[in-house]
């Protein structure tokens, strides 16, 4: 009898009680931007959402929330803002290559990284340190000196990084680099395109450049560490140390359907497509209503969380407008400033803030016209609504080069667009069906995985916390230098062994010549006498 209460008791006290060993996790996700932070938003939540208490500090308010997620908001200061917000103007008005884009975060755009140093010194920062933990993420954008909090912590760390895996995440992770046929970030190639001479050429300068940029950065950041974590005991990890012992890395990517195949270690966990959900909500009424009567289909206009649309400038949102008046379909525009619309149409409706993934979810969206961040291209891709894409800066015109190159839809750079141009690419997309085709064939590839994305993030993340860390995961490449990592030692050992021989041979030879030479001679000599 006792025994059969005492397990009546375990019963109810095991229904009642959280899951045994809840873990108590921080992420660190302190990058300016909101696409960022959906991103790995969606990937701590599914923690939250298996039971685990977890703990957020970012700067800006996330869209993505979970109930029990302890979330702390330190915003940038003021000041901070509007420069910031002044550099993304002066962004937007002209053309930006990834080499700009770059150096601008040295100069003007460097606040995006001083910020997330300044953060760390905030009281409500501070209060961290009180609560124990036994895991922590850390978004990565630049900010490798706060691999110093989780020194201090004596916590495993797990990165993640909002795309496939790009040179800086390779090296710290150990991933092999292979840039005679992995293109790096500016290098455009559609599936199965393989790279000729030149584009080999221009992937080993892009490499080299952005390793030099690197280099920079990580002087920056090692100063930031110092300044940061200088008073810290004398036992206390350099950030070099710090960076050689990370556990495990997730990309948002998933390089099977999205190219390009290469080795990643298994450090490196792929969760590519876990923003988005696998069931859509249902939309806000109007939407669903303004979808629903769509006959001739419709079409999400969006240029993204980082440019606010009045920074576009005035000519070009008309142009917009009247193309988009003009047509028989029904466009959902996503615009800020709703006192002040492009102008007023039956067919277009303005919305400040959209549910983004379950409106591309909706069976009558054909057309989507983007920025090409990153985010919302993997969501038409998922869902398989072809593009027009209006990319501006950093990664959105490569972004949008692959998406042309892979046949989902066209690209137009946003400072090109007028009437005509804008028009005929969305006739274009809208009448040949070979985009649709095309993005409907990789939507089948993307969703045929062995677990899925959140799946993945569950089991990794446990696997991190059941170890207490992953150093037995660590390539050992992560640990050797450029010249053994290159067999630089070994190819310099055997060369030298290779020209000795030779020197040697080459002596031998001459001696040998001499002795029959020097006979020849002699009975020539001989002879004549
Ligand atoms: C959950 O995390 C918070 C820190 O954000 C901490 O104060 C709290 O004690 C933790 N809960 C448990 C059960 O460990
Ligand atoms: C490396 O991380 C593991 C846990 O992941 C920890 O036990 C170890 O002390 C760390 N080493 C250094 C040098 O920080």
């Amino acid at each position: 009898m006792v025994g059969i209460r005492l397990s009546i008791a375990a019963l109810c006290l095991l229904l009642v009680a959280p899951p045994a060993w809840g873990a108590n996790i921080l992420g660190l996700f302190t990058s300016h931007s909101q696409s960022h932070l959906i991103l790995h938003m969606s990937m701590i939540k599914t923690l939250a959402e298996s039971g685990h208490n977890v703990t957020v500090v970012s700067m800006v308010q996330p869209t993505v929330m979970h109930k029990d997620i302890h979330l702390i908001v330190i915003p940038m200061p003021e000041e901070q803002e509007k420069a910031l917000d002044n550099q993304m103007k002066e962004m937007a008005g002209q053309k930006n290559s990834v080499f700009n884009t770059m150096t601008r975060l040295l100069s003007g755009m460097g606040i995006m990284i001083e910020s997330q140093l300044d953060l760390l010194s905030h009281p409500r920062f501070q209060r961290i340190y009180e609560t124990k933990f036994d895991l922590m993420f850390i978004g990565y954008f630049i900010n490798d000196f706060q691999l110093g909090v989780a020194a201090k912590l004596k916590v495993p760390v797990i990165f993640a990084w909002m795309q496939a895996p790009m040179t800086v995440i390779d090296d710290l992770i150990g991933n092999p680099k292979e840039i005679s046929y992995v293109p790096i970030m500016g290098t455009a190639l559609g599936p199965g395109e393989r790279m000729g001479f030149f584009k080999r050429a221009q992937n080993f300068g892009m490499d080299l450049m952005i390793r030099s940029l690197f280099l920079v950065f990580k002087a920056r950041s090692t100063s930031y560490y110092e300044r940061q974590f200088g008073n810290e005991p004398k036992d206390f990890p350099t950030l070099e140390e710090m960076q050689r012992n990370i556990s495990l890395v997730f990309t948002h990517s998933h390089l099977v359907s999205e190219g390009f195949i290469r080795p990643l270690v298994p450090g490196c966990v792929e969760i590519g497509g876990i923003q988005i959900k696998e069931q859509p909500d249902s939309l806000p009424e109007d939407i669903a209503q303004f979808l629903e009567g769509a006959k001739h289909g419709g079409i999400l206009l969006s240029l993204g969380s980082n440019i606010k649309s009045t920074a576009v400038k005035p000519e070009l949102v008309q142009s917009m407008f009247k193309v988009l008046s003009g047509l028989k379909q029904r466009v959902i525009w996503k615009w800020e400033d709703l006192d002040n619309t492009p102008g007023k149409s039956a067919n277009i409706l303005y919305k400040k803030w959209l549910p983004q993934d379950d409106i591309l979810a909706h069976p009558n969206i054909k057309l989507f016209i983007t920025h090409a961040g990153k985010g919302g291209i993997t969501e038409a891709r998922y869902h398989a609504v072809p593009m027009v894409a209006l990319p501006i800066f950093g990664d959105q015109p490569t972004n949008a080069a692959t998406m042309q190159k892979s046949g989902y839809g066209l690209t137009l750079d946003l400072l090109q667009l007028n009437e005509e141009n804008f028009k005929a690419h969305i006739e274009e997309v809208l009448g040949n069906e070979k985009y649709a085709l095309a993005i409907s064939r990789f939507s089948q590839l993307y969703r045929d995985r062995p677990v899925t994305a959140k799946q993945s993030v569950v089991y990794w993340t446990e696997y991190v916390l059941r170890h207490k860390g992953a150093p037995h995961l660590q390539s050992p490449a992560v640990h050797m230098t450029t010249v053994a990592y290159n067999n630089l030692d070994v190819y310099a050992a055997l060369s030298a062994v290779l020209i000795t021989a030779l020197f040697l041979t080459w002596l031998v030879v001459k001696w040998i010549c001499r002795k029959l030479c020097g006979k020849s001679k002699k009975e020539k000599k001989v002879k004549k006498h």
